[in-house]
């Protein structure tokens, strides 16, 4: 069975849909098969892959949460081969409040997921900018979590109740979950704020926090525009560097995951 990591940082714009769409390719490039599962009513994931919002007859994640479609038919090629994507809609918006009377309705994205048995390496959630039920389902069907922290003021505030909403849930509806690492972004290593944030970050989460640090880079900024991930757009860059190198650290983190299972 695959890893299943949900991005999540209930702040908005700390960097969760560039990670979860350059650690997914470069993921890809390096042979793993992976799905990344667009989560959020603003669906940048999936235009940052270049999936046409305008495809009516495409099902995507609210079919697969409300409609029950399956995973398998939710699926859509990228221009990166071992990339698939279950697309985003502005329709998820909606589905909080079409799952809240349900039954289970933490576990919507989880019971899904289980009759997916296609083989896969990672699935890859990108969650919204919230702790509602969107992100809940996502902290249900999830294995571990990946935390983008943006290197910034009140960085840390908004971590605490993360903290909080995930020592809840693990009491609650998914004991298994764990945080699988902390990554920070946006990173200017020029100013002292930033290298404070880092300093806190490392001594708050420890060996959690990635070695590798994404640093502020214009190129990972334009590449959504153009539909294509870091590694398309510019793999040269940075931007493509650093997330070439937190995906080796994510491939080597995983391999202990496995072994510490089994
Ligand atoms: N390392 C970086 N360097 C420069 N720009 C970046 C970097 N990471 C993200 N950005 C830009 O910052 C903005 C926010 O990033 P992103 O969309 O990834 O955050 P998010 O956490 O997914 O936001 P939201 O909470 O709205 O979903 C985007 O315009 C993105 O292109
Ligand atoms: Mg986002």
């Amino acid at each position: 069975m695959g890893l299943i990591l949900a991005v999540v940082n209930q702040k908005g714009g700390v960097g969760k849909t560039t990670t979860s769409v350059n650690l997914a390719a470069f993921l890809a490039i390096r042979g793993k098969r992976v799905i990344l599962l667009d989560l959020d009513p603003q669906a940048n994931a999936s235009s940052g892959l270049g999936i046409d919002k305008k495809k009516e007859d495409n099902k995507n994640t609210y079919s697969l949460l409300i409609d029950k479609t399956s995973l398998k038919d939710c699926l859509q090629p990228t221009s990166v081969r071992n990339l698939q994507v279950c697309a985003g809609t502005i329709d998820l918006a909606g589905a909080e409040i079409e799952l809240a009377p349900l039954d289970q309705r933490e576990h919507c994205l989880k019971n899904a997921l289980k009759g997916f048995t296609d083989p896969y390496d990672y699935l890859i959630i990108d969650c919204p900018p919230s702790l509602g039920l969107l992100t809940l389902n996502a902290l249900s069907a999830a294995q571990a979590l990946l935390i983008p922290i943006q290197a910034e003021y009140y960085a840390l505030e908004g971590v605490t109740q993360l903290m909080e909403t995930y020592h809840t849930v693990k009491q609650t509806i998914n004991p298994e979950l764990e945080i699988f690492g902390v990554v920070l972004t946006m990173f200017d290593g020029r100013t002292q704020l930033a290298n404070q944030v880092e300093q806190d970050v490392r001594s708050y989460f420890g060996e959690k926090t990635f070695k590798t640090v994404i640093p502020r880079n214009v190129r990972l900024s334009e590449a959504p525009s153009y539909g294509q991930p870091i590694s398309v757009y510019d793999r040269r860059s940075k931007g493509a560097e650093a997330y070439l190198k937190l995906s080796r650290e994510v491939l080597k983190r995983t391999k202990q995951w496995k072994e510490q299972l089994s």
